[in-house]
């Protein structure tokens, strides 16, 4: 089937861990391109709930590799952290390739984070991305490649902690990179090179984007967004292989809306909506435990992530969440100033005073949590799905029903 993308369609946290895992069970390489331990990805399997931030989900799956790509931000720490996880749960050491390109997340960059106000500002998950990304672009950053040359090394520690005034030990830094590199000497190289051969054997490869289209650097709400492209458009920005490779391209959605951090939410529901689909949903960050605000499914929003990515499925999440409220609301446009809008405003602060038109659908009693058949969700749970089809212009293929792997409903081809 070749390449497949799963790409956030909103501001991250859409449940794509769970799309991810269920089509890497016949693919034999799951590649993470943008972003790094910012992200929270949320599998729950038989064996248990796992929350990985920088391994790919895929590679929860025997015989689906781990790929890593150039434009990751590779904390190593978390990284062996997140391993030792995992074999705490039983699992066997998932199959793991590090790009040599990427760059590495050190102390400095999280120290910096606070420092320069970015974390408050922006409300980041405080895992040094953004600074580790502003050293990427500045050509000053240090790389999985480097870890060969230990004199280089040390210099990059002793200059970084000068420019962050200490707050952390150079040498212990430098002892721990260097094991790191002993340890992963065998999973660091050429990814490139062997997502390209994979995909010239005609094997299964699952791109997995992390983040969502709202929170792109260029394309989202900016200056509220994270520093990496989280859009289709990343798989040649974060991997080198060309983007037209991807045949499939999954945006995930949940059928409401959420966001962690500031910046503008035009459906965010304060209220006792915004808590109860808080409540329902789990809707806690992965990452950092932030409760998550809420609200209704923004088509406006959608429309734009579909405009960026060109999705050829769409993945609908936690449908479940929806049940029992008597009506639901979706946004099909914006009003700014008395004016109708139909497109995503590019300035935050337009955005910010953007009043949605709500369409109002009606809701549905039943539980239907793990219903995997389509005809066997109720009728109003239907005619959301089919509304949301059509108000988007993309076949609805996955529907989410619940947190466990099996709770998935997959219509036509998947
Ligand atoms: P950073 O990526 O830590 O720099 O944070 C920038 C913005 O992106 C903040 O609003 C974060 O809450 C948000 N963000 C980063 N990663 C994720 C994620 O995986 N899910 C949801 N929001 C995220």
């Amino acid at each position: 089937m070749g390449a497949t993308a799963v790409i956030g369609a909103q501001w991250g946290d859409e449940a794509k861990g769970k799309i991810v895992h269920h089509l890497c069970r016949r693919a034999r390489m799951c590649v993470r391109f943008n972003g790094g331990a910012n992200a929270g990805h949320t599998v729950e399997d038989g064996r248990g709930t796992v929350r990985l931030h920088l391994v790919p989900c895929g590679a929860l799956h025997p015989g689906c590799q781990g790929v890593i790509g150039h434009g990751v931000t590779v904390d190593p720490w978390v990284l062996a952290d997140e391993l030792g996880g995992i074999l705490a749960q039983g699992r066997s050491h998932p199959e793991l390739l590090l790009s040599e390109r990427a760059h590495l997340v050190l102390p400095h960059h999280r120290l910096l984070e606070e420092r320069e106000g970015t974390a408050q500002r922006i409300g980041t998950t405080r895992r040094g991305v953004g600074p580790c990304y502003t050293d990427r672009a500045a050509r000053r950053g240090l790389r999985l490649a480097d870890l060969i040359d230990e004199r280089q090394v040390r210099e990059h520690l002793r200059a970084a902690s000068r420019v962050a005034g200490g707050g952390f030990d150079p040498e212990q830094v430098v002892e721990d990179l260097l094991r790191f590199r002993d340890r992963f000497a065998a999973h660091i190289g050429d990814a490139r090179a062997a997502i390209a051969g994979a995909l010239e054997r005609g094997e299964e490869v699952v791109f997995e984007g992390a983040q969502g289209t709202l929170l792109d650097l260029d394309c989202g709400t900016y200056p509220y967004v994270t520093s990496s492209t989280t859009t289709v458009h990343g798989i040649g920005w974060g991997t080198g292989v060309p983007t037209a490779r991807v045949e499939r391209v999954v945006g995930v959605t949940k059928a409401y809306t959420t966001r962690v951090g500031e910046g503008p939410f035009p459906t965010e529901e304060g209220g006792e909506i915004g808590e109860r689909l808080r409540a329902e949903g789990g809707e806690y960050g992965a990452t950092t435990g932030r409760p998550r605000r809420c609200g209704w499914l923004d088509l406006v929003a959608l429309r734009y992530a579909h405009a960026v990515n060109a999705f050829t499925d769409l993945a609908l999440t936690k449908l479940d969440v929806l049940s029992g409220l008597r009506e639901i609301r979706v946004a099909v446009d914006y009003r700014i100033e008395g004016q109708r809008v139909t497109g995503f405003p590019p300035r935050a602060e337009d955005l910010a005073r953007a009043e949605p038109v709500y369409e109002v659908l009606r809701g549905w009693e039943e539980d239907i949590a793990g219903i995997r058949d389509y005809e066997a969700l109720p009728s109003a749970a239907r005619r959301f799905v089919r509304f949301v089809e059509a108000q988007v212009g993309v076949p609805v293929t996955f529907i989410g029903t619940g947190p466990g792997e099996e709770a998935i409903i997959v219509r036509r081809r998947g």
